[in-house]
């Protein structure tokens, strides 16, 4: 796999995703190291659509995530599982997508600037493993076309790294 990322010059978003996947699953093949597949798919994710922030938080201890590799400016280090949208995903153990982010009681704003937020948790044997965090500058900026293929994206990382 070359390390050049081919995005449609033009497209739909769901055409940008369909167009990564594949690239996504080509850069992680045999590379057996979790934070360097998270930041590859994190540095993807930013090239492919410009995101505010994306990037991921690791469960370091139980119900305690601890920030992992991601593009985009300065994040909080850890958010207990009560916290913010990131601990939402993770306690719930479902996609959290938040079209106003300071409409979302206990949002934590690690930049001014974000207005809308997807979070996709990686559950596996019923346990939160980590959680892949999209932020964006624009309100309701994140449908279930962007749930759908971040969780595709999640289970690879999932099928790779802890279904073994
Ligand atoms: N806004 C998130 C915290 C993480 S940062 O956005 C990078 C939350 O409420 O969980």
């Amino acid at each position: 796999m070359s390390e050049t990322l081919h995005l449609p010059e033009s497209g739909t978003k769901q055409e940008v995703y369909a167009a990564i996947l594949p690239q996504i699953e080509a850069v992680m093949a045999g590379v057996d190291d979790l934070v360097a597949n998270l930041a590859n798919i994190a540095a993807i994710l930013k090239q492919a659509f410009d995101f505010h922030w994306v990037g991921f938080y690791r469960t370091a201890a139980p119900g305690l995530l601890m920030l992992g590799p991601f593009q985009g400016p300065l994040a909080c280090v850890s958010i207990p599982f009560d916290k913010g949208v990131c601990g939402a995903a993770a306690r719930l153990k479902e996609t959290q997508i938040v079209d106003d982010v300071e409409a979302f009681p206990g949002h934590i704003a690690c930049s001014s600037l974000s207005r809308s937020e997807i979070v996709v948790p990686l559950v596996h044997q019923g346990e939160t493993k980590l959680v892949l965090d999209v932020d964006s500058d624009k309100l309701r900026d994140f449908d279930s076309i962007d749930r759908d293929w971040l969780e595709r994206v999640v289970s690879l990382i999932e099928t790779q790294h802890f279904a073994r």
